[in-house]
């Protein structure tokens, strides 16, 4: 499957879903919302969590080559998209000012902020080795699959702590 448009988001939502509801531990549905979307979307090296902690970020549960643990607000796409608390979708990471590389394989990258009641508690980024790989359609899809995932948090004694 290498065309981003043959990705069922709604169906990898549903499956998120099934995976998610009767859980509500952060570290362990974090652990499982990164391993189901780094096994269904096509072209991507790297895909993870990194946690707010003290306004910097930590890396937390991921799939892909060993990565930067710490990114300041700030810094890096990540740092940017947490700071902006707007998803970010960079075509070609070597335009991106400041782009912090840990796989040199990736060429673009996207970063979603997780946000519970206006709250960051932290991004997820994937990276892909294919330029102007994410599109509006995958932009659209992982926000949704992220939102599914900050509501399992949600259920946790009604709190937003994320591991
Ligand atoms: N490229 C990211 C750093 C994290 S790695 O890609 C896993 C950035 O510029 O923030």
């Amino acid at each position: 499957m290498t065309d981003d448009q043959s990705v069922d988001y709604s169906l990898l939502g549903a499956q998120l879903d099934a995976l998610l509801k009767d859980e509500s531990d952060a570290l362990a549905n974090a652990a499982l919302f990164v391993a189901l979307a780094f096994d269904a979307l096509p072209d991507i090296n790297w895909l993870g969590i990194y946690v707010l902690r003290d306004n910097e970020l930590v890396l937390g549960p991921f799939q892909g080559k060993p990565a930067c643990v710490r990114i300041p607000m700030g810094r890096g796409v990540c740092g940017a998209a947490a700071e902006q608390m707007m998803t970010l979708r960079v075509s070609d990471v070597h335009d991106f000012d400041g782009h912090i590389v840990c796989d040199l394989a990736s060429r673009s990258e996207i970063v979603v902020p997780l946000i519970s009641d206006g709250r960051l508690l932290g991004v997820l980024d994937i990276d892909s080795p294919r330029l102007a790989r994410f599109s509006s359609h995958d932009q659209e899809g992982v926000e949704s699959l992220c939102e599914l995932f900050i509501k399992s948090l949600k259920r946790k004694n009604g709190g937003f702590e994320f591991i």
